[in-house]
C-alpha cells in the first residue's frame, strides 16, 4: 500500500497534465454520457479513486463526495470543486451500511485493489438498489495486444494476457515511479459482480476506437476491445 500511496502522490502534481489529453477523450465522453443516464439528482455519491477531481467536477452540482489513498489527488480535488473528501482505501471504506445510493469508480483505483475486498466493501456501504457504476483495465485491450505483439511477439503477450498483472511506469521529475496493476475482462468483471450479488444492468467498453464510433460500439460485442471496461451494477 505505502508503494501504491507513493505513486499516486508523486503522480498528482502532473495528474492533469498527463491526462487531460485527446488519448482519452471518447473515455471521457463515454464516462459522462453513463454518469449523464444512471445517476440521479435525489442520490448521494461516493467517488472511490477521485484524483484530483475529474468527476466530482462533472458531478458537482450533485451530492456526492471523493475519497482517493493518496492525500496528494486529494488536496488537489479539495481545491478544484471544495467536494467533501476522505483519504481512505477501496478496501476498507470508512462508512457506515447503506450510507450510498451510488459509488462510482472510474478509470483505474481498483486495479490496483484486492478485488474481492473492494467489490463486499461497496455492497456493504451501498443501499438497496444501490447504483454501482466502475471501470478497469481491460485485458484484452486491442491496442495494446497489437502494440505488444510487434514488440514482444506471440508467446510473450499470450503470457502477458494469461497473467492479467503488469506495471505503470511513469517519470516525473526525472525520478522513475511504478505501481502494479491487474487486469480484467468483461466476463471477469460479471462474475465478480454476481459473486456480490449484483444485478448487472449493463457492461461497457472505454476507449475502444478513442473517435465518435466509440458513442455507438461501446455497449456492443466490441466493447470486449476497449483500454478499460467496466459496468454499471445494482445491489440487489
Ligand atoms: C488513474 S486515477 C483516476 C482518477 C479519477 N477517477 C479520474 O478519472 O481521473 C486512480 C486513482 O485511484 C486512487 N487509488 C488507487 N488505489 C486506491 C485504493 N486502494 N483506494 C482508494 N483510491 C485508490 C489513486 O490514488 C488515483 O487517484
Amino acid at each position: 500500500m505505502k508503494k501504491l500511496m507513493e505513486y499516486y502522490d508523486t503522480l498528482a502534481k502532473d495528474y492533469d497534465k498527463i491526462y487531460k489529453n485527446k488519448n482519452i477523450e471518447y473515455m471521457r465522453i463515454i464516462e459522462q454520457e453513463i454518469l449523464n443516464n444512471e445517476v440521479k439528482k435525489d442520490y448521494l455519491i461516493l467517488d472511490i479513486g477521485c484524483g484530483t477531481g475529474e468527476q466530482l467536477d462533472y458531478l458537482r452540482d450533485y451530492n456526492i463526495v471523493g475519497l482517493d489513498i493518496s492525500l496528494e489527488m486529494a488536496k488537489r480535488a479539495k481545491n478544484k470543486t471544495g467536494k467533501f473528501l476522505f483519504v481512505g482505501n477501496a478496501e476498507h471504506l470508512p462508512f457506515k451500511n447503506k450510507s450510498f445510493n451510488c459509488v462510482i469508480s472510474l478509470f483505474g483505483a481498483l486495479n490496483h485493489v484486492q478485488i474481492n475486498r473492494a467489490f463486499k466493501e461497496v455492497r456493504r456501504i451501498l443501499t438497496k438498489n444501490g447504483v454501482f457504476i466502475f471501470s478497469i483495465a481491460n485485458v484484452y485491450n486491442i491496442g495494446w495486444i497489437i502494440r505488444s505483439l510487434k514488440k514482444r511477439g506471440l508467446i510473450k503477450t499470450k503470457r502477458a494476457i494469461e497473467h492479467k498483472k503488469g506495471d505503470i511506469v511513469k517519470y516525473i521529475d526525472g525520478k522513475r515511479i511504478k505501481v502494479n496493476t491487474k487486469f480484467y475482462s468483461i466476463k471477469d468483471v460479471e462474475n465478480i459482480l454476481k459473486k456480490y450479488n449484483f444485478y448487472v444492468k449493463y457492461t461497457f467498453g472505454t476507449n475502444i476506437t478513442n473517435s465518435p464510433l466509440d458513442r455507438i460500439i461501446y455497449k456492443t460485442f466490441l466493447k470486449n476491445f476497449g483500454v478499460y471496461v467496466g459496468a454499471v451494477a445494482i445491489k440487489k
